[in-house]
């Protein structure tokens, strides 16, 4: 089994990170293109790699669009919309605490799901389709409607569906919603990617492999919790399996750890390597996110040697 296109669907942001003082640097982040970018790093041209989003038809989406082509990413699965701009978050630091601002309500990322043909079109003759819970967060409950509907029309032509639950309490109305909205997607996934912290707040998992027994019970597939610093447990059809984590050696910044860990994951699965050396490739590519601040690592430290991938 190979996978030839890979789409991951969801929100990013224009980043502002602090310099110092009052000057910021300017990137572009959100958790499933933080996993498409790094896919696109590792696989290099074995594959193609798209992030699915809406953005504006302003200069900083130009500059989004092209920065995601030249970094490797296609360009056609962006879609435009003429009213609204791309989301933005800013970065504060007081000492090596930090702290989100966000203004993202209005994004044109929430417009992803407004359009079940043109959502139909850009996820098309994908092999594999990525999205997390911050993806179903940021949709009103039509356009939720919307992207399972898509998802389930890809699914039936030969996709394989990826979910990480990312469940960022913001972005909800209570936790009961989570718990309403969330399983309809994830038993309609063939792989499962969550966090036991994740876990542990919505629905109260006493360990990973309390969230094994429950996940295991919605989706019959792969389903790999993270855990941190604690060892990965992994469910393939019911086969259980723990793989403990490396100590790291330079924790510089836990941000965007989980997403580079799915990153690692999914591309090992595109060229068929098995749940050891998948889960193998998805603790190397977030061990070394955890040595870079923000949530990518350095694209020269990155290739697909980085993880045994050739
Ligand atoms: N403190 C840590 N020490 C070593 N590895 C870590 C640490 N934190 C995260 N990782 C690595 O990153 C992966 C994802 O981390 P986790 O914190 O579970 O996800 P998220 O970033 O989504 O909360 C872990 O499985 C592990 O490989
Ligand atoms: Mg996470």
């Amino acid at each position: 089994m190979t996978w030839r296109r890979l789409l991951c669907v969801g929100e990013a942001m224009i980043e502002l990170a602090p310099l110092g003082g009052a000057r910021y640097q300017r990137g572009f982040a959100g958790d499933t293109f933080n996993t498409a970018w790094h896919m696109a790093q590792v696989l290099g041209g074995q594959a193609e790699v798209g992030f699915v989003t809406t953005v504006g038809e302003d200069t900083i989406s130009d500059a989004f669009v092209k920065e995601l082509a030249s970094d490797g990413l296609l360009a056609d699965v962006v879609s435009r919309t003429a009213d609204r701009t791309m989301g933005l978050y800013l970065i504060e630091l007081d000492g090596v605490e930090r702290s989100f601002h966000y203004w993202r309500s209005v994004s044109a990322a929430r417009a992803i799901a407004d359009d079940l043909a043109q959502l139909r079109q850009s996820l098309s003759e994908a092999d594999l389709i990525h999205l997390s819970g911050i993806t179903i967060a940021i949709l009103t409950p039509a356009a939720r409607e919307t992207l399972l509907e898509a998802l389930g029309a890809a699914r039936a032509e030969g996709a394989q569906i990826s979910f990480d639950p990312n469940y960022r309490p913001a972005l909800w109305n209570g936790v009961q919603e989570v718990r309403d909205v969330l399983p309809g997607f994830m038993a309609s996934a063939d792989i499962l990617l969550p966090s036991f912290d994740d876990e542990q707040n919505v629905w109260e998992d006493a360990s990973p492999e309390a969230t094994l027994g429950r996940l295991e019970a919605l989706c019959t597939g792969e389903i790999i919790v993270k855990d941190g610093a604690g060892p990965v447990c992994a469910s393939i059809g019911g086969d259980r399996s723990v793989h403990p984590t490396r100590k790291s050696e330079d924790l510089r910044d836990t941000t965007g750890a989980g997403d580079a860990f799915n990153a690692g994951y999914l591309a090992a699965r595109a060229l068929g390597i098995e749940t050891r050396g998948a889960v193998q490739a998805a603790q190397e590519l977030a061990a070394l996110v955890l040595q870079y601040p923000g949530a990518r690592a350095d694209n020269r430290m990155l290739g697909p040697s980085l993880l045994g991938l050739q």
